[in-house]
């Protein structure tokens, strides 16, 4: 495979994902809520072990411990943590090692995505919440050292890689979209957001693009919107800061969507199990109940109230999270 350059101040990028992924229509889903059309950009589909939007942003921040010299990669997020997971098996296809620092409680199942990472071979710290709540840096810290004092060189980047580097992997996947529906349709794309990297990417690439007549809109699944206007705007304009992309806030504006948080991240709604099981039924496609069931819910009450601009496509990204989705088959008995 072959890389072509996006735009001039893209950063190196190493080839880990297999895209460009589908864009497919959900006839029987649209049928089944009397909706014109719904389309869903597959960003499950991007690898198996790697499957779901956070290898798109691996793809740069990879590239940069490559280029750095790094031979172990570390991170944290969730025991299911999906980019965690993903982690881990590009450290295993790179012959790196891979560190893991997991908000846990304290007897996890071994399942999902922990189970994923413990096969792909990461060395796995498991944190309680509360002292990862407000030890995280030291125990980061701390994982870096031991790293280093075992002789290795770490390379460390936060949680779900949203930073300025892994934002080019949705900046590129807004490419990837224009090329497949054409630059003159309307579009409304929608995404989840939680580590706001996806999100962010997004609406860089509708700048960068200037695809005015796509609109971004984001639906949160773990925090409040003041968190995440506030949130994303720092990513953006830490983003165009560092690769000096002379955008505004005007042309990068932040459209959330509330109503799919629920009571909190990881916690599923009613309504986003309703979905899950909906979209599994009418199409044959899996969501998880953490992200993307809660996100497409939201996307669906919002097309559903005739939400969506006239004659623009509904389009969702489905971020993945499959391994997740195995971890909670208690919520289906
Ligand atoms: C499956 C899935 N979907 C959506 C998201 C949210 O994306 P982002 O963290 O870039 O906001 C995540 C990770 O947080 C995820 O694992």
């Amino acid at each position: 495979m072959t890389d072509v350059a996006l735009h001039p101040r893209e950063p190196q990028r190493r080839l880990l994902a297999v895209l460009p992924t589908p864009l497919v229509d959900l006839s029987n889903l649209s049928r089944a809520l009397a909706i014109p059309r719904l389309l869903l950009k597959r960003d499950d589909l991007t690898g198996l072990e790697t499957s779901g939007n956070k290898i798109r942003k691996l793809e740069y921040v990879i590239a940069d411990a490559l280029a750095e010299g790094a031979d172990t990669l570390v991170t944290h997020g969730g025991f299911q943590s999906n980019h965690c997971r993903a982690t881990g098996a590009v450290a295993a296809r790179l012959g790196l090692g891979c560190r893991l620092i997991l908000r846990s409680p304290e007897h996890p199942q071994n399942d999902g995505n922990l189970f994923l990472d413990r096969l792909f071979g990461a060395r796995i710290s498991l944190i309680h919440p509360a002292q990862y709540a407000i030890e995280k840096q030291q125990l980061i810290d701390a994982g870096m050292a031991e790293e280093r004092a075992a002789g290795r060189r770490p390379y460390f980047f936060p949680v779900g890689a949203s930073i300025p580097l892994g934002c080019w992997g949705y900046i590129r996947c807004f490419r990837e979209i224009l090329d497949q529906l054409g630059r003159d349709t309307p579009i409304d794309l929608f995404a989840p957001v939680s580590s706001s990297g996806t999100i962010a990417g997004l609406i860089l690439g509708r700048a960068l693009f200037d695809a005015q007549n796509v609109r971004v809109l984001g639906i949160p699944v773990s925090d409040s919107l003041p968190f995440f206007q506030a949130d994303i705007r720092k990513l953006l304009d830490d983003t165009i800061a560092q690769f000096e992309l002379g955008l505004t806030v005007n042309e990068t504006p932040i459209d959330l969507i509330d109503g799919s948080i629920g009571e909190g991240y990881a916690i599923p709604t009613p309504a986003a199990l309703e979905t899950l099981k909906l979209v599994a039924r009418t199409e044959g496609i899996l969501l998880d109940p953490t992200y993307t069931a809660k996100a497409i819910s939201g996307f669906l009450d919002f097309v559903k109230a005739g939400r969506v601009r006239a004659g623009a496509l509904p389009v969702f990204v489905h971020t993945g999270g499959v391994f997740g989705l195995m971890a909670r088959r208690d919520l289906f008995e």
